[in-house]
C-alpha cells in the first residue's frame, strides 16, 4: 500500500482539488452577491431607539398637566367649537331678520347687482306672485333673472341650511308686501 502514488490516484486528486476550488469560487460569488444585494436594499426606516418609540406613542400618551396643560385644553376646545360653528351658519339661528342682517342685506338693502330691495313693494310684487316655495327654491339653488342679474345660491354661504334660507326669504317677503 505504500510507495509512490499511483497514476489513477494522482488524476483523482487533481480532479478532486479542481472541484473543491470550483465550489469555493461559487461560495465566494454567492457571498459577494448577497453582500451586494443587502447593501443596495432600502434600510428599515422605522427607528427602534427609545426616542423613536416615544415619538410614535406620543399622541396617545400625551397628557395635559399643570397651567400650560390647562391652556392647551382650552385652546383645543376653542378650536373645536370654532370648527363646529363654521358648519352651522350664524349659530344655527332661524330668525329670518338675523340671517338677513348677517348676509342678505349686503345686496338686498341697497339693491346691489340688481337685487330687489327690501321693502320695495313694486320690485317684489311679481316675485311674491310666483309663490313663496319658488322664491325659497331660487334662494337655495341660486337664480338668474330675465335681466341677467344673479342671485347666488344661499346668498353665497353654503353653510346656510334650507330652514335658514326659507326663514330669511319669508322675513324678506313679509317686509316687502
Ligand atoms: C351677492 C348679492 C346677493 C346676496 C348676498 C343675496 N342676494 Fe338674493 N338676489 C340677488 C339678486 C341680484 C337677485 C335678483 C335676481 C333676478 O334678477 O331675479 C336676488 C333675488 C332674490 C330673491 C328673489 C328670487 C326670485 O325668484 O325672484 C330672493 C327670494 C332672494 N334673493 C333671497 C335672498 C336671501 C334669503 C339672501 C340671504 C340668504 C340673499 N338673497 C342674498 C343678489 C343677492
Amino acid at each position: 500500500m505504500s510507495g509512490p502514488i499511483s497514476k489513477s490516484d494522482q488524476s483523482f486528486l487533481r480532479q478532486f482539488s479542481m472541484v473543491i476550488l470550483f465550489l469555493m469560487l461559487v461560495a465566494l460569488t454567492l457571498i459577494f452577491l448577497a453582500w451586494h444585494i443587502y447593501s443596495e436594499a432600502p434600510k428599515d426606516s422605522v427607528g427602534n431607539t427609545r426616542q423613536d418609540t416615544e415619538q410614535r406613542i406620543k399622541p396617545v400618551a400625551g397628557v395635559y398637566a399643570g397651567k400650560s396643560g390647562f391652556a392647551a385644553i382650552q385652546a383645543a376646545q376653542a378650536a373645536a367649537d370654532k370648527a363646529a360653528a363654521g358648519k352651522v351658519a350664524y349659530g344655527g339661528t332661524t330668525d329670518g331678520k338675523a340671517i338677513y342682517d348677517h348676509l342678505c342685506h349686503s345686496c338686498h338693502t341697497a339693491g346691489i347687482a340688481g337685487a330687489p330691495r327690501l321693502g320695495d313693494k313694486a320690485a317684489w310684487k311679481a316675485r311674491i306672485a310666483e309663490g313663496i316655495a319658488t322664491l325659497v327654491k331660487h334662494a337655495e339653488d341660486g337664480y338668474t333673472g330675465p335681466d341677467g342679474n344673479h342671485m347666488p345660491a344661499r346668498g353665497g354661504n353654503p353653510a346656510l341650511s334650507d330652514a335658514q334660507v326659507a326663514a330669511a326669504v319669508k322675513w324678506m317677503v313679509s317686509q316687502s308686501k
